[in-house]
Order: C-alpha cells, then sequence, then structure tokens
C-alpha cells in the first residue's frame, strides 16, 4: 500500500489535499494523471450502466437537497455510528469496529482492554450540516448529502413520467457524496468526500429477486471485464444486524485489499422502503400504474452502489506489478498493467533525440494526429529513451510511439507495447487507427 501511495503522489495521480499547509484529514487531490484515470472509469461506467442498457437513464442531481429529505429518508435519525473515545491513548473509534469477539472493547492502538478506560459509546449522525442564507438558525439547515441515491427516489415520478418509462428500469447517478467519518483510513478508501456511482432500479415487487440476481452478476463483471483478477473480489452477504435500515438484503462485492478483504461495491435490496416514505412526508403519489394489470404500485429498488474512489483504488492496486530487470538494465520495473480503457495517458510519443528537429516535427505531427482523433497523448523528449519507456510503463501508458532516423526515409515508427515490451515497426499512419482500437 505504501508503494502505491507514494507512486501515486510521484506520478501525480492522488496527494493529501491543501498540503503546503500541512495536509486536511482524508482529504485527497487527484492531479493530471489520477483525473484522467478517475474519469475513465466514470465513464466506462456511464457506458455500461446507462449508454449499453435501454432500460436505463441518467440524472445529475443537486447535492443539496430540501431538508425533509433525510428526514424521511431516515437519515436524521439513523444514519449513525457508534463513536468511543479510548481515555488511555486518547484514540477515537467507531465502536463496532473495535469490539471483540466477547463484545468487550479493544483499542487497537494502544491495546487497552479496561471498561473503565472507554468513554460512553454515543451515537454519531454522519451528515455534513450547513446553513443555506445569511442567517445560521435550525430553519435554515440542509446537509450535504450522504448518498447520490435519494435523488433517483425523490425524482422518481417526473423521470418516469417525462420518458414513460415502463417497469423494470432504472434511474442511474455520478456524483459526490459526504460522510463525516469517524474513522477515514486506507488512503482514499475511506474518506469524508467521495464519489459514488449508483442505480436504482425500480422492478415489480415479485420480480427484485430475479433483477437481484441480475445485477450481482453484472457488477461483478464489470470489474473483471476492467481487466480486475476474478480470484481478489467476491460476494459477501450482510447479516441482518449490518444491513442499513431500508435494506431486506443486501451483498458486498469486496475486493482483496492489501489490508485484507473490503468493500468495494454495496448491492441491496432496498424494497419500496424509500418511494412509500417519500410518498408520506410529501403527500406526492410515488406509485406506477401497470398497463399489465392496471393497479397502482410502489416498485421494489435493487441498488448497485458503486464508489468512483474505491474503484480506482482496486484498479491501480491490481495494476501494480514490480518485474525483475529487463535485460541489459539494472532497475526493477514498475508497471501499472491498467486496462487501456482506463489509462490515463493512452500513448505516448517520443523523438529518439530531443536536440534533432526533424525527429521532433515528425514526433509532434504524430501527437497532433491523436489529438484530433480524441486520443490523450503525451510528448516526452527528456532522458534516454529507456527512462522514458520506465516512467510511461509507471503510469500505466499501454502504448510508446518512438520516431528514430528511419522514420524521416520511409515514414515508419517503433509502437512498443507496455505489458509485453514488444516492439513492432508499422507505418505512422497506423498508428491511430492501432491505438484507438484498443483504447476506446
Ligand atoms: N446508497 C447506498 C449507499 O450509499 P454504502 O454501502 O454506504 O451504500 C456505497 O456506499 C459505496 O460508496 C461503497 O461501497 C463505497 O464504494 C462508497 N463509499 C461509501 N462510503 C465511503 C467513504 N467514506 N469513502 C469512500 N467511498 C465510500
Amino acid at each position: 500500500m505504501q508503494k502505491m501511495v507514494s507512486l501515486c503522489k510521484r506520478r501525480s495521480f492522488i496527494f493529501q489535499s491543501s498540503e503546503i499547509y500541512g495536509g486536511l484529514r482524508s482529504c485527497y487531490d487527484y492531479g493530471p494523471l489520477g483525473v484522467e484515470l478517475k474519469r475513465n472509469v466514470k465513464d466506462q461506467w456511464w457506458r455500461t450502466v446507462v449508454h449499453g442498457r435501454e432500460d436505463v437513464v441518467g440524472i445529475d442531481a443537486s447535492i443539496i437537497m430540501h431538508p425533509r429529505v433525510w428526514e424521511a429518508s431516515g437519515h436524521v435519525s439513523g444514519f449513525t455510528d457508534p463513536l468511543v473515545d479510548c481515555k488511555k491513548c486518547k484514540g477515537r473509534f467507531r465502536a463496532d469496529k473495535i469490539s471483540t469477539e466477547t463484545a468487550s472493547l479493544k483499542c487497537p492502538d494502544c491495546g487497552n482492554e479496561d471498561p473503565k478506560k472507554f468513554s460512553e459509546i454515543r451515537r454519531f449522525n454522519l451528515m455534513f450540516e450547513t446553513h443555506l442564507g445569511a442567517v445560521e438558525d435550525s430553519a435554515s439547515v440542509v446537509y450535504l448529502r450522504p448518498e447520490t441515491a435519494q435523488a433517483m427516489f425523490v425524482d422518481f415520478e417526473v423521470v418516469q413520467a417525462a420518458g414513460r418509462l415502463k417497469l423494470p428500469f432504472g434511474i442511474a447517478q455520478i456524483g459526490k457524496s459526504f460522510r463525516n467519518e469517524i474513522v477515514v483510513e486506507h488512503f482514499i478508501f475511506r474518506s469524508c468526500e467521495f464519489e459514488q456511482m449508483e442505480v436504482e432500479y425500480f422492478t415489480r415487487p415479485g420480480e427484485a429477486d430475479k433483477w437481484f440476481e441480475h445485477w450481482k452478476e453484472e457488477r461483478i463483471s464489470w470489474y473483471t471485464g476492467l481487466g480486475i483478477r476474478p480470484e481478489k473480489l467476491r460476494f459477501r452477504e450482510h447479516s441482518a444486524d449490518e444491513r442499513a435500515h431500508y435494506a431486506q438484503a443486501c451483498f458486498d462485492i469486496d475486493y482483496e485489499f492489501p489490508w485484507g478483504w473490503d468493500e468495494l461495491e454495496g448491492i441491496a435490496n432496498r424494497t419500496d422502503y424509500d418511494l412509500k416514505k417519500h410518498s408520506e412526508a410529501s403527500g406526492k403519489d410515488l406509485t406506477y400504474f401497470d398497463p399489465q394489470t392496471h393497479e397502482h404500485i410502489t416498485p421494489y429498488v435493487i441498488e448497485p452502489s458503486a464508489g468512483a474512489d474505491r474503484s480506482v483504488l482496486a484498479f491501480l492496486l491490481d495494476a501494480y506489478t514490480e518485474e525483475p530487470p529487463p535485460p541489459g538494465t539494472k532497475n526493477p520495473r514498475t508497471v501499472l498493467r491498467l486496462d487501456p480503457r482506463l489509462a490515463p495517458t493512452k500513448v505516448a510519443v517520443l523523438p529518439l533525440k530531443k536536440n534533432k528537429p526533424e525527429l521532433v516535427a515528425v514526433a509532434r505531427e504524430i501527437v497532433r494526429g491523436f489529438f484530433e482523433k480524441g486520443i490523450n497523448a503525451f510528448y516526452d523528449e527528456k532522458d534516454s529513451i529507456g527512462r522514458r519507456y520506465r516512467r510511461q510503463d509507471e503510469s500505466g501508458t499501454p502504448f510508446c510511439i518512438t520516431v528514430d532516423f528511419q522514420s524521416l526515409k520511409d515514414r515508419t515508427v517503433t509502437i512498443r507495447h507496455r505489458d509485453s515490451m514488444k516492439q513492432d515497426r508499422i507505418g505512422i499512419e497506423d498508428a491511430t487507427p492501432i491505438v484507438a482500437d484498443k483504447v476506446f
């Protein structure tokens, strides 16, 4: 994990926010490579669950919603974690995370097990509260959303009616969520500001189990289809006392992170809980008129809920490889074997020598050709060719194109493949189609 964190900083993927002021706990910034990777993850998710299906549409809702949304959804009263302080070392923890098999507490930092040396367990609401408008009174309290899901329930009727959508159908959204987590941990795994990629899939109640299985399979295939090794993924069913207040059934897709198996995505059967709660609280009819049975029904909801940041972390960790030094070199090779569709830079274009204007001119012409096709290319002329290859390997760039003296004679270049390090000689005109074939 430490190697990944330092590579992320070195290559400007992800680093601590506000570093010049000492950094801010649990807040991270995505640099030039990180933002491309994260955008690619989100684009792939959108392509698969929205553009790749007839039955899902997208929305982009406001982060701040009417405060009554969170009362009706149960978040104001129920979205809490149990907070406990260790009086010995002054550490602060989630009580459920540090309780032992015998239900007593053990401090993970100092090992304290004396019940008298722990504070009372207090319930702590995870929602960030702020005020809308100039006056900070109780009437102006609003919350930063802790999940994107509620907008899909609140907007259910308007989206369904406008699109004349027939059950089953889904509403999808990607966006920021905020939780005042007691424990922030493992780099971007658990932070206070993160992005979710969620679908609320509305079904007839009797068909909910079938669609639950469908989404479990769809979602795990999405990760493996983008290169995560299947043996690093598993389903884990939530026990009854672990499930969220709204869920009848819930499975996590877990990834085997360096600290052990942990949640990547949750897939829940939220039943008709949310639509009914919002209908009661708002007085609006949130039922669906079923043209088959001529009845008004409240649909059940299957919710695959993924974290964009956790997905980025899993894709990075799974792609990270250290290899013995390639022939003729001394240092081990670090490679990010990212799927070309996720790779931040798709291709690097390298003139063999920077002080040869004729090589530079051809390399620049090739870069322009990639840009015209919307392919994120990178021009690099600094250092030896070997060092430039290493930098691109570490950044996950799937292709390097080298312009050499032969290129000037016959308009051919070499294309180097990141994973195999194999080099092929190709015509300049073939470079764009070869790369485009793999990166879209
Ligand atoms: N709408 C359901 C929901 O929000 P969740 O299991 O609390 O369910 C879904 O969150 C996903 O959001 C998680 O599987 C994880 O990927 C991501 N997530 C949740 N809390 C997070 C945090 N504090 N930091 C980063 N990602 C988080």
